[in-house]
């Protein structure tokens, strides 16, 4: 029924296990992410504090036995014994007594951090990156500016984590170019255009089928121009998704602020007023301010 979803007890959307223990992500949404841990006996874990002072953690223990130390004083928890975490000043040890199961509820998505399968991915952007000379560390910097550049639109919580992760993986699919062509001095080929082309469909299919399928319609869509241009669809303005066009201006400027086979690099300048001059042809004009003001903050203008 639409509205709401059952799980089978041992379902899980990803799951990360080592020797010590097992994290199960249940459910995510919202910024919000539920896992099961499992800690085998007589392993130790820390809990530590957050960057984000607003992040708010829950555990809630299902099973088995845990023995804490805070502030000096031992405290042992037992199944239905519960804690929560908001702004830790230093890091807090537990160890498992006996196998423990614990629901872990975060306001910050973490899961990404741990996931095999978005690691492959990074992997494979870092192979990507590394077959192009001239890209080394490139989806970082997108990333980085789409974040700066999201969190000054106001993005919500969840958008402006899709539009990172999305950065962050926006070139995956280049793996299926040849390297012969990444590195091409010269003009490219229609054909070689058009493989070139697939690179945002490919990054999608990639994810469609996970947990983050939310980030295949981003990545799919960061050639994409307002004035229908761009590429895989030749969408238009509002067809077009805002973390994509906020990645399409931060990914042009990072790929002509860096050396190519084919030219120079631009200053950081010359790309600004390019990019300013298409905004509202190529770019949404307010995402083109606002990361004029991040480059300005920045000092790189
Ligand atoms: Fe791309
Ligand atoms: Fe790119």
């Amino acid at each position: 029924m639409e509205g709401i979803k059952i799980a089978k007890g041992g379902s899980y959307l990803d799951k990360y296990k080592v020797s010590s223990h097992e994290l199960s992500l249940l459910e995510r949404g919202d910024g919000v992410e539920i896992m099961l841990q499992t800690i085998h006996e007589s392993n130790i874990f820390y809990i530590y504090p957050s960057e984000n002072k607003e992040v708010m953690e829950f555990f809630y223990l299902l099973s088995g036995e845990l023995k804490g130390e805070i502030e000096g004083e031992e405290i042992i928890l037992k199944e239905n014994d519960y804690f929560s975490i908001k702004k830790l000043k230093s890091p807090v040890h537990f160890t498992a007594l006996k196998d423990t199961k614990y629901l872990w509820v975060i306001t910050e998505p973490i899961f990404k951090d741990v996931s095999e399968y978005i690691r492959k991915l990074k992997d494979i952007v870092y192979t990507v990156e590394r077959k192009d000379r001239y890209t080394y560390m490139h989806s970082k910097r997108v990333a980085h500016y789409t974040v700066k550049v999201a969190q000054k639109l106001h993005l919500k919580k969840q958008q402006l984590e899709h539009a990172h992760l999305a950065a962050e993986l926006h070139d995956v699919g280049k793996i299926n170019i040849s390297e012969d062509i990444l590195n091409k001095p010269g003009k490219l080929t229609k054909d070689e255009f058009d493989l070139i082309k697939k690179h945002p469909g490919d990054g999608a299919d990639m994810l469609a089928n996970t947990y983050y399928k939310e980030l295949a319609p981003i990545i799919i869509q960061h050639h994409e121009r307002l004035d229908g241009s761009g590429y895989p669809y030749g969408l238009k303005e509002e067809e077009i998704r805002y973390e994509a066009k906020i990645i399409a201006v931060c990914d042009t400027f990072d790929a002509m602020t860096e050396d190519r086979t084919y030219r120079k690099a631009f200053t950081a300048e010359y790309a600004m007023e390019e990019i300013k001059s298409l905004a509202g042809i190529h770019y949404d004009p307010d995402i083109v301010a606002v990361f004029e003001e991040v480059l300005k903050e920045e000092g790189k203008l």
